[in-house]
C-alpha cells in the first residue's frame, strides 16, 4: 500500500517507518521536525536500505497537504504528528489543541477529499484517564482526562467517531498506545527528547549516560507492591509492529475500530529501575520525591482485543527494552546530535 506517514520523523513514526517499508508498503513521511531531526530519517533509510520520500511541512499548511496528497493518491494514512508533553499541555494549551486538533482538521480533510479514507491514529491510554478497570479494556470507560494534551486526544478520538458515522466509507483505527519506550536494535534510532525528559525511561538513561545526576522517583506511596506507579511498558517496535497489522486487515473493513496496544504486564518504577541496572550492569542513582501531579498509581492494559482480531501480541519483554533503551543512548549520549 502506499502509506502517508504523519509524523513520521519522531520517535513512534521513525520505528513504524522502517517496520512498514519491510513489509512492503510505500512509505511518504509528512513531518515539520518541530520535535524531532532528519538524521532519524537518514537513519532509518540506512537501516531498511529504502528511501523514504520526505516532505517537511505543517499539517495546519492546508496547500502543502493538499499537494502531497493530491500528488500520491495514497491507500491509507498512520496518523502520529503532533505535539505529546503532559507538562507542556497544562502551561500551552492554546499550542497543544490548535496543533492536534486543526493539524488533525486538516489532514482529515484533505485525506478526504484526495479519496484516502483509510487512517490508523496514535491515540493514548491517557484518554482513560483514572481507569475503571484493570487490566484496562477498550470498553473500559473513557475517562476524566488530566491534561489538555489527554484531552486533545479524548477529543480527536470524538471527532474521528462522529466523522466515521457520517460517511461509514471512512475506515479508522485509533491504537491507544501505552508506555512506549526501547529503540531499535541497530542502536541507530531511539527516543531524542528535547531538553529534561519527562518520561522515566530516558530519565533513567540519561542517568545512566552521566547527563543527569540521578532519578527522582514520583511517590513510593501508592497502593502497590512497592508503592511506586505502575505501567504498562511497551517496546517501541512491538508497536510499530502493530500498525502493520492493522494495515494488513484494513483494506476493504469500513468502520471504526479501537485497540489498546500494550503487553497487558505492569512494572513499577523500581522494577524498571531494577531491571535496567540488571541487564546493562549500570547504577541508577535515585531518591524518593513527592508524588508527581496528575500521576495515577497503577494502569496497565489487556491487549486481549488487538490479539483476537489483529493476531498481534508485544514479543518484548522489560529486559529487551531497557537493553534496547540504553544501546541507543549509551551509542548517542547526544541523541541525533551525535
Ligand atoms: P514525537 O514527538 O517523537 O513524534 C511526533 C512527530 O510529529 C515529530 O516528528 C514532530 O516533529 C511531528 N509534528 C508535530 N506536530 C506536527 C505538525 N503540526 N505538522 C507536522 N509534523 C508535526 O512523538 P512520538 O512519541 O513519536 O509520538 C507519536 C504519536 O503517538 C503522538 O501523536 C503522540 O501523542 C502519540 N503517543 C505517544 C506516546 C509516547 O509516550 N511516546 C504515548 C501515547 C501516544
Ligand atoms: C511512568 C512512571 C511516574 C518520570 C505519560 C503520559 C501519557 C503517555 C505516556 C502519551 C510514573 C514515574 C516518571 C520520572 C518517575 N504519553 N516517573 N520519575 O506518566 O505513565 O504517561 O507518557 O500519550 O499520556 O502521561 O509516563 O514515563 O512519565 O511515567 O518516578 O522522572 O514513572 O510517576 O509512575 P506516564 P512516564
Amino acid at each position: 500500500m502506499k502509506i502517508l506517514v504523519t509524523g513520521g520523523a519522531g520517535y513512534i513514526g521513525s520505528h513504524t517507518v522502517i517496520e512498514l517499508q519491510a513489509a512492503g508498503h510505500e512509505v511518504v513521511v509528512v513531518d515539520n521536525l518541530v520535535n524531532s531531526n532528519l538524521t532519524a530519517l537518514k537513519r532509518v533509510e540506512q537501516i531498511s536500505g529504502k528511501a523514504v520520500p520526505f516532505l517537511e511541512a505543517d499539517l495546519r499548511d492546508r496547500a502543502a497537504m493538499e499537494r502531497v496528497c493530491g500528488s500520491y493518491c495514497f491507500d491509507c494514512c498512520v496518523h502520529f504528528a503532533g505535539f505529546k508533553s503532559v507538562g507542556e499541555s497544562v502551561s500551552q494549551p492554546w499550542k497543544y489543541y490548535d496543533n492536534n486538533i486543526t493539524g488533525t482538521l486538516v489532514l482529515l480533510d484533505v485525506l478526504g477529499k484526495t479519496g484516502c479514507k483509510n487512517l490508523i491514529f496514535s491515540s493514548s491510554a491517557a484518554v482513560y484517564g483514572e481507569p475503571e478497570i484493570i487490566p484496562v479494556t477498550e470498553e473500559c470507560p473513557r475517562g476524566q482526562c488530566a491534561n489538555p494534551y489527554a484531552q486533545s486526544k479524548f477529543m480527536l478520538e470524538q471527532i474521528m467517531m462522529d466523522l466515521q458515522k457520517a460517511d461509514p466509507e471512512w475506515n479508522m483505527v485509533l491504537l491507544r498506545y501505552f508506555n512506549p519506550i526501547g529503540a531499535h536494535k541497530s542502536g541507530m534510532i531511539g527516543e531524542d527528547p528535547r531538553g529534561v525528559p519527562n518520561n522515566l525511561m530516558p530519565y533513567i538513561t540519561q542517568v545512566a549516560v552521566g547527563k543527569l545526576e540521578k532519578l527522582s522517583i514520583f511517590g513510593d506511596d501508592y497502593d502497590t507492591l512497592d508503592g511506586t506507579g505502575v505501567r504498562d511498558y511497551i517496546h517501541v517496535v512491538d508497536l510499530a509492529k502493530g500498525h502493520v497489522k492493522v494495515l494488513d486487515s484494513i483494506e476493504g473493513q469500513c468502520g471504526l475500530e479501537i485497540f489498546n496496544l500494550g503487553t497487558g504486564v505492569g512494572y513499577s518504577v523500581l522494577d524498571v529501575v531494577k531491571s535496567f541496572e540488571k541487564v546493562n550492569d549500570v547504577k541508577i542513582a535515585y531518591e524518593i520525591k513527592e508524588r508527581r501531579a496528575g500521576d495515577i498509581a497503577v494502569c496497565y492494559s489487556d491487549p486481549g482485543k488487538a490479539q483476537r482480531v489483529l493476531g498481534w501480541k508485544a514479543e518484548y519483554g522489560i529486559e529487551d527494552m531497557c537493553r534496547d533503551s540504553w544501546n541507543w543512548q549509551k551509542n548517542h549520549p547526544n541523541g541525533f546530535k551525535d
